[in-house]
This record gives C-alpha cells, sequence and structure tokens, in this order.
C-alpha cells in the first residue's frame, strides 16, 4: 500500500523533530499504522535556514498554502503556532478534505470549537495530543483511558519553561530572565515567551482538558490566569520551610454550581508527587470517581518529546482514515450534540485554602486586628508564623483553611486599611491535592 503523505507546516523546532522521528522509526511506525507514514512537503519563512534534521527527499516552499491545496497531501501536519495564518491554514485544509494534526493549544484553545465543526460536517480528524504536556499521551489517556469515569477534578503542571524556571531559581538561585533564556534556547518556550511565564500557554492548554474532563466546549477567555512572574525567593523559602512547593498549577474541578477554570502559583504539601516534579517535566493529576486519583508524567516540551505525541497522532489518523467518521472518538471526547452548558465559575466563586504573607508592626494586638477580620469573613486559619524584623516591623506568614475567593477578597481589603499594616500583602493560593 502507498504511504501517507504528509504535507508539514513549520520546520521549527517540533517540525524538526517530527521529521527526524518519523524518519528515525519509520520501520516501527509503520508497522504499527497498517502503511508507511512520509513528509513529502514542508513549509518555513526562511528556506536557507540551517535545521536539526535533514530535509533531503522533502519538497520546500516558503508558501503553506502550496502545502494545504496540495491534491497529493493526505494529512496536514501544523506546527507553525499562534493563531492567525495558523488558523487559515487549518481552515483550509479541513475544507480541502484533509486530516489536520496540531501541535497548537493557543488555536484549539481559542478556535477549536468552530474548527471541529468544520472537521466534522468535512468527516475529517484534528488531533491534537501534543499540543497539551508535550509529550505525556494525557489528551487520549483523559478521553479514551478515563471514558468510564465521571471526573471530578484535575490539576497539572503544564508549563515546562515556567517549571524549568522555578526550578532552577530554587535549586540553584538563578535568575528569572537568566533561566527564561535558557529555555528560549533550548525549544522549550513560546514565540512569545509571555505565554508561558504569565500562565496564557498553561490556562490554553487548560481549557482543553477541561472540555475533555467536563464535556463542555472550550472556553478560553473564562480561564482565570496569573503568572509566576511576581514570585519571590522569599515566599518560595518561607513555603519550604512550611512543607509546602510553589508549582504553576492549571486546575479544572467540578462545583456544585459550576465548573473552577483557573491557573496560578500554588502551594503545594511538599510530599505529593507533583510537588516534586521538576525542571521541564510535566504531570497531570486526574481525579475520576471510579477509578480514584491518577497521575501522568513525562517531558513537557522540546523537539523530539512533542514529535512524539505528533507522531502518535499521525499513527492514529491512518488507522482511522477508514473508519466511518461517525463512529470516530470525538474531537472533544463527548458526542458535539452532548456538550454541556454548565458555567465556568468566576474567580469569586472559586474555592481554596490561601498562603498570604503580610508586614505589620511589632506590637501588641496588631495580629489580633488581622485574626479577628478572617474570623468575621469566616476564614479559618490553619498556621501562623511571625518572623521579627530588627525595624520594628514583622513578617507574618498566615495558613488558611479552604474559604470562598470573594471572602478573602473582602477580607484582604479591610486588612489593606488597617493603620499597622504596611506595603502590599501576598496571597497565594493553596491546594491540598489529596484523593478528595
Ligand atoms: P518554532 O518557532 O521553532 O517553529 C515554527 C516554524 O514555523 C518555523 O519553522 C517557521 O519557519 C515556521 N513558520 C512561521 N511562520 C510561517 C509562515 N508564515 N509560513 C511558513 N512557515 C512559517 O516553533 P515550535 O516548533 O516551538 O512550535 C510550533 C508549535 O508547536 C506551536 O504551536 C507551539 O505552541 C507548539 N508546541 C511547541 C512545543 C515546544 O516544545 N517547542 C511543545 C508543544 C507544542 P522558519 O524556521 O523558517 O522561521
Ligand atoms: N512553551 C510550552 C511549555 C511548550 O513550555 O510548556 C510546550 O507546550
Amino acid at each position: 500500500m502507498q504511504p501517507v503523505r504528509v504535507g508539514l507546516l513549520g520546520m521549527g523546532t517540533v517540525g524538526g523533530g517530527t521529521i527526524r522521528v518519523l524518519k528515525r522509526n519509520a520501520e516501527e511506525i509503520s508497522r504499527r499504522a497498517g502503511r508507511g507514514i512520509v513528509v513529502t512537503q514542508a513549509a518555513a519563512r526562511d528556506l536557507k535556514k540551517q535545521r536539526i534534521v535533514d530535509t533531503a527527499g522533502i519538497s520546500l516552499t516558503t508558501d503553506p498554502f502550496a502545502v494545504v491545496n496540495n491534491p497529493d497531501i493526505d494529512v496536514v501536519v501544523e506546527l507553525i503556532g499562534g493563531d492567525t495564518i495558523a488558523r487559515e491554514l487549518v481552515t483550509k485544509a479541513i475544507a480541502n478534505g484533509k486530516h489536520v494534526v496540531t501541535a497548537n493549544k493557543a488555536l484549539i484553545a481559542k478556535h477549536g470549537n468552530e474548527i471541529f465543526a468544520q472537521a466534522q460536517a468535512k468527516g475529517v480528524m484534528v488531533a491534537f495530543e501534543a499540543a497539551v504536556a508535550g509529550g505525556i499521551p494525557i489528551i487520549k489517556a483523559i478521553r479514551e483511558g478515563l471514558a468510564g469515569n465521571r471526573i471530578e477534578w484535575l490539576a497539572g503542571i503544564i508549563n515546562g519553561t515556567s517549571n524549568f524556571i522555578l526550578t532552577e531559581m530554587r535549586d540553584k538561585g538563578r535568575e528569572f530572565s537568566d533561566v527564561l533564556t535558557e529555555a528560549q534556547a533550548l525549544g522549550y518556550a513560546e514565540a512569545d515567551p509571555t505565554f508561558d511565564v504569565e500562565g496564557i500557554d498553561a490556562a490554553h492548554k487548560l481549557t482543553i482538558l477541561a472540555a475533555i474532563a467536563f464535556g463542555i466546549p472550550l472556553q478560553f477567555t473564562k480561564a482565570y490566569t496569573e503568572g509566576i512572574t511576581n514570585l519571590t525567593s522569599e515566599d518560595v523559602s518561607y513555603a519550604e520551610q512550611l512543607g509546602y512547593r510553589i508549582k504553576s498549577l492549571g486546575i479544572a474541578r467540578r462545583a456544585a454550581n459550576g465548573i473552577e477554570l483557573r491557573v496560578h502559583p500554588t502551594l503545594v504539601p511538599a510530599r505529593r508527587l507533583i510537588a516534586n516534579v521538576d525542571g521541564v517535566m510535566n504531570a497531570v493529576l486526574v481525579k475520576g470517581d471510579a477509578v480514584g486519583p491518577t497521575l501522568y508524567y513525562g517531558p513537557g516540551a522540546g523537539a523530539e518529546p512533542t514529535a512524539s505525541a505528533v507522531v502518535a497522532d499521525l499513527v492514529d489518523v491512518v488507522r482511522m482514515m477508514t473508519a466511518d467518521p461517525e463512529n470516530r472518538v470525538p474531537h472533544l471526547a463527548f458526542q458535539p450534540d452532548a456538550l454541556s452548558d454548565i458555567p465556568i465559575l468566576p474567580m469569586a466563586q472559586v474555592k481554596t485554602a490561601y498562603y498570604l504573607r503580610l508586614r505589620a508592626q511589632d506590637r501588641p494586638g496588631v495580629l489580633a486586628d488581622v485574626t479577628r477580620i478572617l474570623g468575621d469573613l469566616k476564614i479559618s486559619i490553619e498556621a501562623i508564623v511571625q518572623k521579627g524584623t530588627a525595624d520594628g516591623v514583622a513578617t507574618i506568614i498566615l495558613l488558611t483553611h479552604r474559604v470562598l475567593e470573594q471572602n478573602m477578597d473582602d477580607a484582604l481589603e479591610r486588612i489593606k486599611k488597617l493603620p499597622t499594616i504596611s506595603g502590599e500583602i501576598m496571597r497565594i493560593r493553596m491546594e491540598a491535592l489529596n484523593a478528595n
């Protein structure tokens, strides 16, 4: 049988890795897919640029539309990124009746609903395993492996760049900007690295995970997003002293009145496996009602780990090419006409525990004022640590039990107004991530 002909859009970190893996493992891949899979045409901006792979035998072009319009291409692999030209290319490829594989989480999180509807109408597949958590097959795990479960919550380290930065800063005391530059050189970071460090990339991925976990449409604009740029080494150190690690987590939870969808730095008990996921590694904890808590771990970024997921999608597409479109695995795990309209909760209605750091004058009654305000708003305290300083100002660290975010917002407003409190109050959310 003829090999499946792939048209590749983008030959950068992931595109280069994909060509390399397809070439190196060609025989193994063909034995799995039942047919060979060969990149016959590829597009990039600059054809003179040095590539991480030998592109001999591939027809190269600077016009990506030539690839999606090429009648000899069976499957288009989109590895350009962003949601402008990539969106046009994917839409055109679908209109031309081609199956699509993409690693583009921004595109899927923002425009996936319409892209999947177009694909459904044309009877083609759009596969996106590489879009979330790099090489970890988390889409397949949730969409297929956990299909018997009612998913209760999931929480993940789903941005390799920010986890790499936090780890290097904590373990080696390195500067933020220095580690970010290294992450860029290693090919981990997005074209715009603020997406990584401001939690936007993680919010794209979380949006996708929540959709396939809960059977809801993709709703990126409703995700709460907070990055790692305001974290201080002081807070990292206090968290460690109290038995916690600070991780940038994406959390999606089914609550009684809606779905929580949030990305933010989070204190996690240091004994949890996920608290010990370091460097560019990602991990996703998924709690299903039948299976209980499950953990998926692996490299979250980089050329070949991401190519691993891209190629797995290609194998899936090849296996499913002859299947009746009605009987294929639905793009968002649930049948398109069975998606739920359960709302995404505003942050004020989210329940979580907190780490608070504040500076207060070191004299009698000050702590009592603070705890009275917390008590009035039904915020129960788990621990208090006070560190005296020479200038008569003390640092107070408070850990609270779970409370509605609105109550914490109100409490902080009132505490800030106390004449004995100076400067900003640092608030970091805290999650137990236990089996409940
Ligand atoms: P790169 O920047 O390394 O590669 C992008 C490629 O797209 C380059 O080859 C570039 O060409 C090409 N390109 C850009 N614009 C055009 C255009 N107008 N026409 C033709 N080609 C174009 O990005 P990555 O490989 O890192 O990322 C690709 C996608 O994969 C993104 O969606 C990203 O979010 C996602 N992803 C990345 C991961 C990673 O670890 N890097 C992991 C998981 C997903 P040229 O080389 O000539 O400039
Ligand atoms: N920039 C992303 C990250 C790439 O660092 O996780 C993988 O999606």
